[in-house]
């Protein structure tokens, strides 16, 4: 289940009901005695001293209190050491975890007291931003992909008050998060829906409905004008599929753009490999290789509801990767819409034989950058781990505006070795360019791969995206479902641009 959040700023006067609960946070350091005691006195709570010995002891980092007879019911208490352990994403996590406990607990309000921002100096931007982390943390706990489960519970209301002693700021910070978080639950439901319902037609279908919603143009070329368009990349890749291949095209156009960024993502509904087939455990998560593509759904549809300033393009090629008798094949050469051939080496390095058409496709919008992202290769995932995104550009301006917005956010990238060095390794004898180079290196190539189709006077970065936007072990918020990356990255990186 998810709660029906009804998040409001509240202003200082605390008021409890029943069932209600209260999150505060203590600094670590002198006086903890003393304002643990002032803060219970201040609305006549009674004391446990057992607890409050509990909490005042050195390893104790957070105590949940249950009133017996008291209001609010259950206050939880966390106490914060502001060292050099302590991360931006601290607020985000405690929250994640908080909300989604919340939902084995009878509340149906909670009051947030927001601490002081000068106890936080170096790691928030602003104290706004340090409020939002508070918000993306409790939509972030609170969502949840559980429609093909029948035994599961009734959404419930519950509303949020967020006590800082800048009202008309949180509220406005409450209502710009929300949009994004809005944007974010779109891409994850996209992203954790099954293959056997997320078809290239549906995934389309889906956003065409939603993104219209928010007065956006999504136009979807069929495979007929695929054809047209001689992107035999994308007709090959997809041609093994009873669902067609397709590749959608958003427009976003504000009237005081500043400039115009195209943005592609790899729209794989399902990666069996083709015919050089991956085994049972690697297909698993392929259902997630179209996160890319749900990205930069997402995204646009947050660009539209918080009116950025930005022209954006978003172009999402969709196809399933399958077996048939008219699977493409190893040994095969495709002659993409560029012109540019390719020889096929191994089907399952598809992602970037179909961001080759889309990839040309952005470049001849003539867009001020073009970034993309996907979910293309393991080998960036053996280099970074699950939690972070491998970042590929030649362009050190581009890259330090996405590492910066990835820091902030919490939504992070690393930049890789994007050397020359690495073009010999994917020659081909027969055509332009071979889909698969040597065994090392692996994310790289992948990325030298796609450069061949972009026009090199167009600023471009590259984003792997195979570890972050997949489920993983890392905060409370990713390790149940697939997770949205990098919206918030990218919508940080927008405001900014
Ligand atoms: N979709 C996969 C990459 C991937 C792997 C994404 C794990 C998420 C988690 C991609 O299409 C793929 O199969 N890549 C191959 C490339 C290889 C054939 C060169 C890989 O990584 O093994
Ligand atoms: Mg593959
Ligand atoms: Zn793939």
């Amino acid at each position: 289940m998810y709660f029906k959040l009804n998040i409001e700023a509240g202003n200082d006067a605390l008021k409890f009901r029943s069932e209600s609960g209260l999150v505060k946070f203590f600094l670590e350091g002198e006086n903890l005695e003393k304002l643990v005691d002032d803060f219970f006195a201040s609305f006549n709570f009674p004391q446990n001293s057992l607890q409050r010995k509990t909490f005042l002891d050195k390893k104790c980092n957070e105590l949940t209190y249950f009133s017996p007879f008291g209001e609010p019911s259950v206050i939880f208490l966390n106490k914060v050491k502001v060292d050099k352990d302590f991360s931006a994403d601290y607020f985000r996590n405690v929250f994640a975890g908080l909300i989604s406990d919340l939902k084995h607990k009878k509340i149906n309000s909670l009051n947030i007291i927001v601490p002081s921002f000068s106890h936080f100096p170096g790691h928030f931007e602003s104290d706004e931003y340090m409020i939002q982390t508070i918000i993306e943390g409790i939509h972030l706990g609170n969502y949840s992909f559980d429609k093909f489960k029948s035994d599961k519970n009734k959404n419930q209301d519950l509303k949020i008050v967020i006590h800082y002693s800048n009202r008309e700021l949180t509220k406005n910070v409450i209502d710009k998060t929300n949009k994004i978080m809005n944007s974010v639950y779109f891409t994850r439901d996209l992203v954790n829906e099954p293959a056997n319902n997320l078809t290239p037609e549906e995934f389309a279908r889906k956003t065409k409905s939603e993104l219209s919603k928010a007065g956006l143009k999504v136009n979807i070329m069929n495979k007929k004008e695929l054809q047209k368009r001689k992107m035999n990349a994308i007709l090959s890749v997809g041609g093994a599929s009873v669902h067609d291949p397709l590749m959608m095209v958003i427009s976003y156009k504000p009237k005081n753009a500043k400039k115009k960024i195209a943005l592609v993502g790899k729209g794989v509904t399902y990666d069996s490999g083709g015919l050089s087939i991956k085994p049972t455990s690697s297909m698993m998560e392929m259902k997630a290789d179209m996160a890319g593509g749900a990205a930069v759904v997402g995204i646009l549809k947050a660009a539209a509801m918080l009116n950025l300033p930005v022209e954006l393009t978003g172009i999402v090629p969709c196809v399933e990767n399958m077996v048939n008798g008219s699977s493409y094949k190893p040994g095969d050469v495709i002659v993409s819409s560029s012109g540019k051939t390719i020889e096929v080496k191994d089907t399952d390095a598809e992602g970037r034989i179909i961001l080759a058409d889309a990839l040309h496709y952005a470049s001849q919008q003539k867009p001020d950058e073009i970034i993309d992202f996907a979910t293309l290769t393991g080998a960036v995932v053996v280099a970074l781990g699950e939690i972070i995104a491998g970042l590929f550009t030649k362009n050190d301006e581009l890259a330090d505006r996405i590492i910066n917005s990835g820091n902030k956010t919490f939504e992070r990238v690393w930049r890789m070795p994007f050397f020359q060095d690495y073009n010999s390794m994917i020659k081909s004898e027969i055509a332009d360019v071979a889909n698969l180079g040597p065994r090392w290196g692996g994310a790289i190539t992948a990325g030298k791969f796609l450069e061949n189709f972009v026009d090199e006077k167009i600023p471009w970065a590259h984003l792997d995206i195979a570890g972050p936007a997949i489920k993983h072990k890392c905060n409370n918020y990713t390790e149940k479902y697939d997770t949205g990356f990098p919206i918030r990255m990218m919508v940080d990186y927008l405001l900014n641009t």
